[in-house]
């Protein structure tokens, strides 16, 4: 059966925050936000700050909003709880916010029992999965003994492995060297999932159907990738002008 196409795939899910207001710890991150998301492809960007890893973990349900409701594909993020691992999967900012297992397999297969998989059964696909990717020497690999970057790999793999119908990406470039972001730049692009993706370095969002520019828990702009990176990117050249200006001054 043919794939559906990015755009069929978007189409028939969506991403709802209704009048949302989220607070961490003594801080108010959003206040009322409002947001349908339905494209195949949405990028995050904006300072440190900005709000974009609480978007991520309010809506693969990690964080409740204290005001208003976060919608996923249909599921109520606090009263579905149970059904939203196959419908949102989060690749943190951080692996090692996100890496649970010792090895490579355990974690993948982790992913799979999370959804009702047998162990032996998960373990038996992790081990194939990585094998179809040319990787089977990572099967038994400690994770406390692959770089940063390959930490990072492990967890998209994970998100992979389950197929989530909605990937969110939390700077998923950071720590790649140039070859290893050409090649997830790659995957991402093959990928018939629902992607959203944070990143600072725009060119890897620039084509993106919609970006989102998120200042200070507000959606500052909202728009093509091209404009919006533009705008993003334009708006740091000014104020960097200005603080050298002052430094000069
Ligand atoms: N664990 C936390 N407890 C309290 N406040 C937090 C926590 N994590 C982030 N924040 C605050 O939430 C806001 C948004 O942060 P975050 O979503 O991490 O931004 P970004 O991912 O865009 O850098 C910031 O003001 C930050 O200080
Ligand atoms: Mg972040």
């Amino acid at each position: 059966m043919p794939q559906p196409s990015p755009s069929e795939t978007a189409s028939s899910h969506s991403i709802r925050l209704d009048a949302v207001t989220l607070v961490r710890g003594s801080h108010q991150v959003f206040e009322g936000l409002t947001l349908s998301l339905q494209e195949a492809r949405i990028g995050l960007v904006g300072d440190n700050g900005a709000g974009k890893s609480s978007l991520f973990r309010l809506i693969s349900g990690l964080d409740q909003p204290e005001r208003g409701r976060v919608v996923v594909h249909g599921c109520d993020t606090q009263t579905d709880r149970g059904q939203l691992a196959k419908h949102v999967g989060l690749m943190f900012q951080n692996p090692d916010d996100q890496i649970i297992f010792p090895t490579v397999a355990e974690e993948l297969a982790f992913s799979l029992t999370a959804r009702g998989e047998t162990r032996q059964a998960a373990r038996r696909q992790a081990r194939d999965f990585l094998a179809r990717r040319g990787l089977e020497a990572w099967a038994g690999r400690a994770v406390s003994e692959l770089s940063q970057g390959q930490r990072q790999q492990v967890c998209l793999l994970a998100l992979q492995i389950s197929e989530p119908a909605t990937l969110l990406l939390d700077e998923p470039f950071a720590s790649l060297d140039l070859l290893s972001q050409a090649r997830l730049a790659a995957q991402l692009e093959e990928s018939d999932h629902q992607i959203l993706v944070s990143t600072h370095l725009l060119e890897h969002v620039y084509d993106f159907e919609r970006v989102l520019w998120l200042e200070q828990g507000k959606v500052r702009a909202d728009g093509p990738g091209r404009e919006i990176c533009e705008a993003y990117a334009e708006n740091v050249r000014q104020r960097a002008a200005l603080e050298r200006g002052r430094r000069d001054a």
